[in-house]
């Protein structure tokens, strides 16, 4: 079992994405895929409306989601760690306890291009469209994640 961790800040718009698109693509015995926030606004909500309505519109279903606050088990509870944006990235880098939980921590765009530094957007204050965009992107990182190790 391999186990993912994705992370954004409020674990309401990006995360949960990427949580339900990965685990959508791959084969559920072998990938357990879970998000979390690295700040704790929203624990317990459900993801945003934006964000379950496009994944809605893929045919995804991510209202059995609920926010939950990062916490420092993780780094030994998951292989690897996604931040969403070099933010998270830091901050995640910030607080891992040792080199080992520092070499889980990686920038998911980094699985499409990666030799550049590219943030997944936080689309909390914008339209529709930048979750359709959001979405985009977290779409073909997961076709990344999936083909690179095999995990279908
Ligand atoms: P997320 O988006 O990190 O993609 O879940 C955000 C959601 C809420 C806030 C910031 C970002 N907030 O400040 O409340």
């Amino acid at each position: 079992m391999t186990r993912i961790l994705m992370v954004c800040l409020g674990n309401i718009c990006r995360s949960p994405l990427a949580e339900g698109i990965l685990q959508f693509k791959v084969d559920p015995s072998k990938i357990q895929v879970d998000s979390a926030g690295l700040g704790n606004y929203h624990v317990g909500e459900l993801p945003d409306k934006r964000s379950i309505q496009v994944a809605g519109e893929n045919l995804i279903d991510i209202t059995d989601q609920r926010a939950r606050y990062f916490e420092i088990a993780d780094f030994e509870k998951y292989d690897v760690i996604y931040a969403m944006d070099r933010d998270n990235f830091k901050k995640l880098m910030e607080l891992a306890p040792s080199e080992i939980a520092k070499m889980k921590v990686k920038l998911i765009l980094t699985e499409v291009f990666p030799d550049e530094n590219l943030d997944v957007p936080d689309p909390y204050h914008d339209s529709i469209y930048a979750f359709r965009n959001v979405y985009k992107m977290l779409d073909e990182a997961c076709d990344s994640i999936t083909k690179k190790l095999n995990y279908e």
